[in-house]
């Protein structure tokens, strides 16, 4: 439980209850995270600890876990997946700063910075190796194909993004394929090995990964909208990195749609060309407030979360379903 959460326990929110609920769970997960990170390669533990010690929501793991138990689930199974589905996170995260030559994560300084871009993606792959032998020893087939189809996508998400990025063309169908891929994919993938571990059948499946992938789209579109709109301290990462890579995100998409001439020009120096100066990004910020740009972006992530929420009363009633159910609103309200 966080700090928060101790001093006011029903003031705290969905992810904090969500941990409360399964602070023993969750235990055994964060014990698997920090065991299989070992290795001999004295780096490899120094770099993965650092970024892991520095904490992170443990969202996607609390999804596993609570979408298994909801079914009923009660093995030891479970545990070794929500670490392989973390150990993915993680991965993603290691290789994504180096992308996007981020400076923060986690409200430090992030590993490229510290260990250097190489040892980043080397260790990054560790992980997902790791991940895949947890998977494995889990001893479900179903779980290691969701999974790994999962990672898979993932990684052409990453790519699909890097191909888009300066193309001020981009729509938002493509930020949707975009999205859906490099971050819903996961989400989608954490919940649904929950029912299927528990052996509760397809439909039960379906609806989990329903759930999963709109609570995913409805969480990274407010991410977007937290890279123009964030209070630096709470978010943990650079306010601007999007705008400063020229990742084209809901915020930028939906003001370009009605853009005046000056505007698009503006849009095209900073985004296309990446010919950057002081004061762009508040520029940016001030165009994209004028075009409500994040106003609608936040409206759209709320069509998600109604999404997931319709798919997730398939799945039987309890306090888990009422905790996911209001974890779905927490991904648009979140501020870190
Ligand atoms: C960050 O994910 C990457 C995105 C998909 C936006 P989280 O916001 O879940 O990161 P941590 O694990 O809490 O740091
Ligand atoms: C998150 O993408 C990385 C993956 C989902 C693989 P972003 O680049 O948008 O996330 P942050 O802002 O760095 O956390
Ligand atoms: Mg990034
Ligand atoms: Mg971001």
């Amino acid at each position: 439980m966080t700090a928060a959460a101790q001093q006011s326990p029903k003031q705290a929110g969905p992810l904090d209850r969500l941990a409360d609920v399964l602070r023993d769970d969750m235990k055994r997960v964060n014990e698997t995270i920090v065991d299989r990170m070992k290795s001999e390669v004295a780096l490899i533990p120094k770099l993965a600890g650092y970024l892991i010690a520095a904490g992170g929501k443990r969202i996607r793991p609390l999804l596993t876990l609570a979408s298994a138990q909801m079914y009923g689930y009660r093995g030891p199974a479970v545990y070794g997946l929500a670490a392989a589905v973390e150990f993915i996170h993680t991965a993603t995260l290691l290789h994504d700063d180096v992308v996007d030559e981020s400076a923060q994560r986690r409200g430090k300084e992030s590993a490229n910075i510290v260990f250097g871009n190489q040892a980043s993606v080397l260790v990054g792959d560790f992980l997902f190796s790791r991940a895949f032998q947890l998977m494995t020893e889990s001893g479900s087939l179903d779980a290691l194909r969701i999974l790994s189809d999962a990672s898979a996508v993932i990684a052409e998400g990453e790519v699909l993004q890097l191909a888009a990025v300066s193309n001020i063309d981009t729509t938002m169908n493509d930020y949707g394929r975009i999205i859906s891929a490099k971050t819903a994919a996961l989400f989608a993938a954490a919940c649904e090995i929950g029912p299927v571990i528990a052996g509760a059948g397809k439909d039960s499946a379906a609806a989990l990964c329903e759930y999963g992938m709109n609570l995913g789209i409805a969480f990274q579109i407010a991410d977007d909208v937290l890279d123009y709109d964030a209070d630096e301290k709470q978010l943990g990462k650079t306010v601007g990195d999007d705008f400063r890579e020229g990742k084209m995100t809901a915020p930028v998409i939906l003001a370009l749609e009605g853009a005046t001439d000056e505007e698009r020009s503006f849009w095209t120096r900073t985004m296309a060309d990446k010919k950057q100066q002081d004061g762009d990004l508040a520029r940016a910020q001030d165009i994209i407030r004028n075009h409500n740009a994040i106003r609608r972006s936040l409206i759209l992530a709320e069509e998600y979360v109604k999404k997931a929420r319709l798919a997730l009363a398939e799945a039987p009633d309890g306090p888990l379903r009422s905790l996911l159910d209001e974890l779905a609103a927490y991904t648009v309200s979140r501020s870190s």
